[in-house]
């Protein structure tokens, strides 16, 4: 199964389509707000600089049994782009386990748009052998923590670089 290649996938609203280099300019928009990194540190990239990120990315992890997933998500309907998902998948004897992560645009928020594309992005990954999937949250990040609930994860005892790990068992 490893490497993972990401696939369209659809859920109501969205479709969760691959990470292309081509999408640099229309996502520098999307993440344009410098709000956007109050928890996960950083500022928003100039186009420039997420077109070589997104070089990057799409070429795909140089470790052997590790595959960079990413999506960028689209509002079917509006035929634009608001944000997106990614999955760091890692092989081991059972199969394999993701870290995840989501980040929508200022203006798309409070629609349930990263609740939903996490959970399409969640079924998929279980039907590609990923048996445990994991994301890391600030302890005050009420949005992401309503992400992570309802899309299953819920929050373990451990932390990293001042962050929650949640977790969820997807068998
Ligand atoms: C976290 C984030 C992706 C949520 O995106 P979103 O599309 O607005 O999320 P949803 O609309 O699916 O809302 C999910 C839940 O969060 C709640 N929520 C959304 N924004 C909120 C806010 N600013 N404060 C408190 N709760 C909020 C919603 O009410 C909803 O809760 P509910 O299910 O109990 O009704 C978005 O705020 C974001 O991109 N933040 C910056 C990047 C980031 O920190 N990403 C996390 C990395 S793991």
């Amino acid at each position: 199964m490893i490497p993972l290649r990401p696939e369209t996938i659809h859920t109501d609203r969205l479709a969760l389509l691959p990470l292309q280099v081509e999408h640099a300019g229309e996502m520098a928009t999307v993440l344009s707000d410098p709000g956007l990194h109050t928890f996960i540190g950083g500022t928003p990239d100039t186009a420039q600089d997420l077109r070589a990120h997104y070089e990057r990315l799409t070429a795909g992890s140089p470790r052997p049994g590790e595959s960079w997933c990413n999506w960028v998500i689209q509002l079917r309907d509006a035929a634009c782009l608001t944000g997106y998902v990614q999955a760091t998948v890692t092989a081991d004897d059972h199969g394999a386990a993701a870290e995840i992560a989501w980040v929508v645009g200022t203006p798309w928020q409070r629609r349930g748009i990263a609740t939903e594309a996490t959970q399409g992005l969640i079924a998929w990954l279980r039907k590609h052998s990923v048996h445990t999937v994991i994301a890391h949250i600030h302890p005050n990040h009420q949005a992401s923590a309503a992400v992570a609930t309802a899309a299953g994860l819920t929050p373990t005892g451990q932390w990293h670089d001042g962050e929650t790990r949640w977790q969820l068992a997807t068998n």
